[in-house]
């Protein structure tokens, strides 16, 4: 069974709560068990994190033994060579997945250090950009 780490980055624990005109009325417990629910039907064990901590997410990349990544890095993906360096060293899949269309939303977040190292993107489809991650991958 192929393993995939799904990351998820600061501030998506409010999602549900946090400005639902742009990131939906789901939680990221919802978006969790939809993943594991999808992800179960592709053949994918899933595991799915959510922090607020660059470092973190550092570290998960450099522990992980798992056989893709799709990663929301949320604001640190406008802004983390941390985490840029860490996927460099990563060389398996990694999928990019935003909830909104970052390009129609302020310029500062038109530039994603995660797009140059990402086998693919998917932004500005809710939370049905993580399955489509997850099909992405098959
Ligand atoms: C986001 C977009 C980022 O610009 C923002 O900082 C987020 C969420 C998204 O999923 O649309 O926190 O990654």
């Amino acid at each position: 069974m192929k393993k995939v780490l799904i990351i998820n980055g600061p501030n998506l624990n409010m999602l549900g709560q946090r400005e639902p005109e742009i990131y939906g009325n789901k939680t990221l417990e919802d978006i969790k068990q939809d993943c594991i629910k999808k992800g179960g039907e592709l053949g994918f064990a899933i595991t799915f994190k959510q922090t607020n901590k660059e470092y973190e997410i550092v570290e998960w990349i450099q522990e992980t033994d798992s056989d893709a990544i799709i990663i929301n890095a949320a604001a640190y993906t406008h802004t983390s060579v941390a985490i840029y360096d860490a996927l460099k060293n990563y060389n398996k899949l990694v999928v990019e997945v935003h909830l909104s269309n970052t390009y129609a939303r302020e310029e500062f977040r038109h530039k994603s250090y995660i797009s140059p190292i990402a086998s693919g993107i998917i932004c500005g489809f809710g939370a049905k950009g993580y399955l489509m991650a997850l099909d992405g991958l098959v």
